[in-house]
């Protein structure tokens, strides 16, 4: 049983979340709290694997997102479920919302059949909070050296995505929404805010 504490932050390509994991990590170490952090693709036994095929190799959208699914479950398995079991805090710099947004909103696979996978895949884990950096496709794009495949695709990608992103939003009530386009120190101060707001640790 889930005892540690699951945080996940997306946002588009430029968002800035891997700058504010990396905070995150430093004020939970500070109350004294072991932390995990972690990312997709990439944070699985398979993850190096899997993300270079991803980022360097074109393929249909659907292979695309079963990749992505195959990480998710070994990186569920391998390392997110452990620590949490050992009451430890995980911070993943994307989940499952990143398939939603990027291959659901973004690139037309079927929500209903990533809805299906997902159901076998998280088996009732889902994050206790989610962090969405809000960026426009203009800052995000900005703000990237573009390194690979799908950071390439361009403004128009990224507005689906960023448009996805906000509709998962109204719907998940464990979705917080930071704008991102703020400084670096705002962004932080307001994502400790949503996590201090919502009850997840206390003593602020
Ligand atoms: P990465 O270099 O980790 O970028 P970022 O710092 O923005 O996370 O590359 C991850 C890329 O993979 C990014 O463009 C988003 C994309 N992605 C998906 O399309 N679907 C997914 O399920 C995940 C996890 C990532």
């Amino acid at each position: 049983m889930k005892k540690g504490i699951f945080i996940t932050l997306e946002g588009i390509d430029g968002c800035g979340k891997t700058t504010q994991a990396k905070l995150l990590k430093k004020f939970f170490e500070e109350k004294g709290f072991k932390v995990v952090l972690t990312r997709e693709p990439g944070g699985s036994s398979i993850g190096p694997e899997v993300r270079n095929i991803l980022l360097n190799k074109n393929m249909n959208p659907v292979s695309e997102f079963l990749l992505f699914a195959s990480d998710r479950k070994e990186h569920i398995k391998g390392l997110i479920k452990p620590a949490l079991e050992r009451g430890e805090v995980v911070i993943s710099d994307r989940f499952c919302d990143s398939s939603v947004a990027y291959q659901g909103y973004g690139r037309g696979v079927s929500l209903d059949f990533i809805n299906y996978v997902h159901n076998f895949i998280l088996e009732g884990l889902l994050p206790d909070i989610t962090l969405l950096f809000d960026v426009s496709p203009e800052v995000g794009l900005k703000r990237i050296h573009v390194s690979d495949r799908i950071e390439g695709e361009g403004a128009e990608f990224l507005k689906k995505v960023r448009n996805g992103y906000l509709e998962i939003a109204k719907r998940e009530k464990r979705f917080a929404i930071i704008n991102g386009e703020k400084s670096k120190d705002k962004v932080y101060k307001d994502m400790v805010s949503e996590i201090l707001g919502r009850g997840l640790i206390y003593g602020g």
